[in-house]
């Protein structure tokens, strides 16, 4: 770089993990170029969003956030990045609809963010404001070398692989983030052990859908297996897989490996066979219900979370009652139920109508995130009476008085902290007294 000051650089991360995780990426390239990182939004020469395309919801957050950063550049020179899936997604279109924009770059070209950063620098400096973009996908970057930059905490995500060949009709992620590849097994194995070495205790694993990892002749159960296996993790995790195609031997992996923990989100998203199929899901309710059988036969006090998508494309009401009757059927211990958002390029975008009514999608919601409330808090109850093991995160959210911790299964559970205080990072055991469809209340 031959700017005249070190310059300052500020991240914000919405959407999912996998963000979460590229974030890290980004520092950690951009630190190896000069560039130093703050907390401080204030102080920031330039201030990077990482971006969702999910929902029309996480656009508009967005595009709400941006608005914050337009007052801000307003009063002194700044330079603007978007990163991740809605850059990827909307394109220089982004740019031309919102002119703070310096640079743009997709989830597969991070690698090219030190220069592009440099030289909107460079540029502003000499009072030339030019745009500069990166939107190439690739079918084989995975940020081979790379060594994130996690920052600290309990647990450290780890990306297996990036991209989505799998097209399920409603979704953007296979415009956004490409085509599907795998990481070098060694590369995550030695991830795991720095992460370790950095005092991290739990590891999630990463990918669209994990089951279709392969690498040689290593598939997910195995990669599970031996991350699992690191010396100083003591619980592993991972999401998220597609329920086409759960091998038995995960399911084995998952009942008998003390360290992975004992927690499957299966995103279901529809009920209806017909809308199954629609969606390009590729399975039945039938299969999914048999799915779940044989999970919870092998790992019988498995906790099982699900994503369910409400007012798909000509979703009428006998199919919105095959949802709900799933969701009696598979008494998920919990659930993100989301209103169906039309997201361009996507197959449903160019063959369906989005013609179920915003106020009936809304009212499905309402009515599954009702039922579900009431079966998470039957589930949660059972808990009355019971000894948790509990992996320490820190404070409660609601209240610093209160500490917080997961369980196994990933259920919340917080404790007073005058009974007893402990460090994030530390296994305690917890008596459960009372429990909420949110949360176990532990003494
Ligand atoms: N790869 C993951 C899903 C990642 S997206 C998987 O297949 O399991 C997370 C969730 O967002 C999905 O499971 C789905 O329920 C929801 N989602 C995706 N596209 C959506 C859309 N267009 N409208 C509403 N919800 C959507
Ligand atoms: Fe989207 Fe389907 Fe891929 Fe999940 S598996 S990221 S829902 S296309
Ligand atoms: Fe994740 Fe949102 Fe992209 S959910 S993969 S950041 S579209």
């Amino acid at each position: 770089m031959m700017l005249k000051t070190i310059p300052h650089v500020h991240i914000e991360t919405f959407g999912c993990q996998m963000n979460e995780s590229d974030s890290e990426l980004v520092r950690s390239m951009l630190k190896q170029e000069g560039f130093v990182f703050t907390e401080d939004r204030e102080r920031a020469d330039v201030v990077l969003v990482n971006t969702c395309a999910i929902r029309e919801n996480a656009h508009n957050k967005i595009y709400a956030h941006l608005s914050e950063l337009r007052a801000l550049k307003k009063q002194r020179p700044l330079v603007v990045g978007v990163l991740g899936c809605m850059a990827q997604n909307l394109k220089s279109a982004l740019a031309e609809k919102e002119p703070l924009i310096d640079v743009l770059a997709g989830p597969d070209t991070y690698r090219q963010l030190p220069t592009l950063l440099a030289t909107a620098l460079e540029d502003q400096e000499q009072g030339l404001f030019q745009k500069g973009f990166a939107l190439d996908l690739s079918e084989y970057e995975t940020y081979e070398g790379i060594m994130p930059d996690r920052g600290c905490g309990v647990n450290a995500w780890i990306t297996v692989m990036r991209g989505c060949d799998n097209f399920c009709s409603f979704c953007v992620v296979p415009y956004t983030r490409g085509r599907e590849r795998s990481r070098d097994p060694r590369s995550v194995l030695l991830e795991a052990r720095d992460a370790s070495t950095r005092g991290f205790r739990q590891i999630t694993l990463l990918g669209q859908n994990v089951n279709s990892y392969r690498h040689e002749d290593w598939d997910f159960a195995k990669l599970i297996t031996a991350v699992a296996d690191t010396a100083g993790i003591d619980r592993v995790r991972f999401t998220s897989p597609h329920p086409k195609d759960f091998p038995s031997a995960l399911i084995e992996a998952i009942a008998t490996h003390p360290k992975i923990c004992k927690h499957i989100h299966l995103p279901l998203q529809a009920g209806s066979d017909r809308i199954l199929e629609l969606m390009g899901r590729t399975y039945s309710g039938a299969e999914y219900l048999a799915l779940v059988d044989r999970i919870r036969h092998t790992i019988p006090h498995v906790v099982l979370t699900t994503d369910i998508i409400c007012g798909f494309c000509s979703e009428s009401d006998e199919d919105f009652r095959a949802t709900a009757l799933m969701v009696e059927q598979a008494q998920f211990d919990s659930a993100y139920i989301f209103k169906y958002s039309e997201r361009k390029h996507t197959i449903a975008a160019r063959k369906y109508t989005d013609d179920v009514p915003d106020r009936v999608k809304g009212m499905r919601v309402a009515q599954l995130v009702e039922t579900q409330r009431r079966i998470t808090l039957e589930r949660n109850r059972r808990y009355i009476g019971k000894a948790m093991e509990v992996l320490v995160e820190g404070d409660a959210t609601r209240s610093p008085t209160q500490g917080m911790g997961k369980t196994d299964g990933n259920i919340t559970v917080v404790w007073d902290k005058s009974t007893g205080h402990s460090q994030p990072g530390a296994f305690i055991t917890k008596h459960v007294f009372d429990a909420s469809a949110a949360t176990l209340y532990g003494k």
